[in-house]
């Protein structure tokens, strides 16, 4: 059977749910010169990522990818393909997504947890409204998610947290932002127009370059400390003084420095924006849920007993049964990647469908993620429904992560920064919404956010 074609481009979520609407399960559309099929039912997602090859392409970066050729940089996991991306994967894997490789990274990460928390003490009553009142929640998670990516990445402190955020750091900040800006209008465009329409791709090259260049700097910091510390003793290579981080890692197993530079630049630009906003999303919808909020609160302190530090508690946090709920249904409500994509090696059959290989397949995660006929009452915020009191969803219908060989390699670190966070936050404060505030929406930038400012009360418990 063939696909129907929709004559408007829909990168937003809300489009792919009006979009499967219409059409059903499967259509086809263009994005400017990209033209992809896109599938919205968790049994076909399924039927596609389970014959995938062993070297899965996604491709939705290739204007980065581009960036990479034309300024002789070197390409990291996000954009690697083919056995470039397996060589880099298999090395990176154990150092980020073992359950224990993942935990070791708690203790610099409960530093940053630690400021965090000063911080939001400090922003509050900044501006109009309640005294307990923090505007733009989700600008305060950022300098988290990169604080925190950075100490686990570099085995620095930027200085995020602090009054002033460091001019390199705004800089780089401005950067993530706007690349992404940048990213969809080049994905529309074919390569030969940007001679004659060259400001998005210059901008993008302009970011990438910050963003190169606020690595490198960081990159050069670490390997002069490892190389003072381990002087006259290369044979045990020390780990620096602040304790072990990715990059130390990567040097002792003597990897390039231009492809640690390529790999922590994009895995910096990948632990931000997917962190922090959902975070975000989370914080909002417990503001909003007082009663899962309180039973959170009472599973939190009951693992954690008072003044207890957290990273030595990661294990336990790890199997709080609401504390994982409530990250899965934020996940399944926001999925910071609405859409994810795959260019199949062969023909694939999903059921009566059969996709050509090299068509770029983009999978509407978002769409299946709030389909009723997978989560009654789709758009409520609903934890109790990971709990295993209702019949379970689809497997596939919310798959935040990814799925396979080329899953996010970050999951891990993630799962363990969000569970740290909110577990010091609900420690600290009780989370209100800001009186009278409407509701706020998603909306898609590349990766979804807030389609305005999230502002909350923190309330010291
Ligand atoms: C809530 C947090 C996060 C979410 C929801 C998320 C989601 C995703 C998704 C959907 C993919 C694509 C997977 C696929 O194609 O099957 C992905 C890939 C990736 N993520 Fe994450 N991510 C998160 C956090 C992180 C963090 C903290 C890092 C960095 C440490 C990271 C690094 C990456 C990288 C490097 C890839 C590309 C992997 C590859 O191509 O082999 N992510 N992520």
């Amino acid at each position: 059977m063939g696909v129907h074609t929709c004559p408007h481009c829909c990168f937003l979520g809300k489009a792919k749910v009006q979009g499967a609407a219409r059409f059903g399960p499967v259509w086809s559309a263009s994005f400017g010169k990209v033209r992809t099929v896109y599938v919205a039912a968790p049994a076909l997602i399924e039927q596609l990522l389970r014959q995938e090859g062993p070297l899965p392409e996604r491709c939705s970066f290739s204007s980065w990818a581009e960036h990479r050729r034309c300024h002789q940089r070197a390409c990291g996991l996000l954009t690697a393909e083919g056995e470039e991306w397996q060589r880099l994967r298999s090395r990176l894997a154990p150092l980020l997504l073992r359950p224990q490789a993942a935990a070791d990274y708690a203790e610099p990460l409960d530093n940053v947890v630690c400021d965090l928390v000063r911080r939001l003490r400090r922003q509050r009553g900044r501006g109009a409204g309640p005294p307990a009142l923090v505007q733009d929640v989700a600008g305060e998670f950022y300098k988290f998610g990169l604080e925190g990516i950075a100490a686990v990445l570099l085995g620095s402190r930027l200085g995020c947290l602090e009054a002033q955020v460091p001019p390199d750091t705004e800089t780089f900040i401005r950067a993530v932002g706007s690349v992404f800006v940048s990213t969809l209008l080049t994905m529309a465009m074919p390569s030969w127009l940007h001679r004659f329409v060259p400001g998005p791709w210059n901008r993008l090259c302009r970011d990438w370059d910050q963003m190169f260049a606020f690595a490198q700097q960081h990159v050069e910091r670490g390997e002069a400390e490892i190389a003072r510390r381990n002087q006259g003793k290369p044979e045990e290579f020390m780990p620096p003084q602040s304790g072990a981080h990715l990059t130390y890692f990567l040097f002792r197993e003597k990897w390039p420095v231009q492809s640690i530079l390529g790999n922590v630049t994009e895995l910096l630009l990948a632990g931000v924006d997917t962190v922090s906003n959902t975070l975000s999303w989370a914080l909002y919808e417990l503001s909003r849920h007082p009663e899962v909020q309180m039973a959170l609160h009472s599973e939190i302190s009951a693992t954690l007993g008072p003044g207890s530090c957290v990273h030595s508690q990661v294990s336990a946090l790890a199997q709080l049964p609401l504390l994982k709920a409530v990250v899965k249904e934020v996940l399944r409500l926001y999925p910071v990647v609405p859409g994810n994509s795959r260019v199949p090696d062969k023909d694939i059959h999903m059921d009566e469908y059969i996709i050509p290989k090299n068509t770029l397949v983009t999978l509407c995660h978002y769409a299946t993620s709030r389909d009723p006929a997978q989560f009654p009452e789709p758009n409520s915020f609903r934890p109790a429904r990971w709990l295993g009191h209702s019949p379970a969803p689809h497997p596939f219908a919310s798959l935040p992560f990814g799925f396979g060989k080329r899953s996010c390699i970050g999951r891990r670190l993630a799962e363990l920064e969000l569970q740290m966070a909110l577990a010091q936050i609900l420690t600290h404060f009780e989370v209100l919404p800001e009186p009278g505030a409407p509701p706020v929406r998603p909306m898609t930038r590349t990766v979804l956010v807030p389609e305005r400012s999230i502002n909350l009360q923190f309330v010291d418990r």
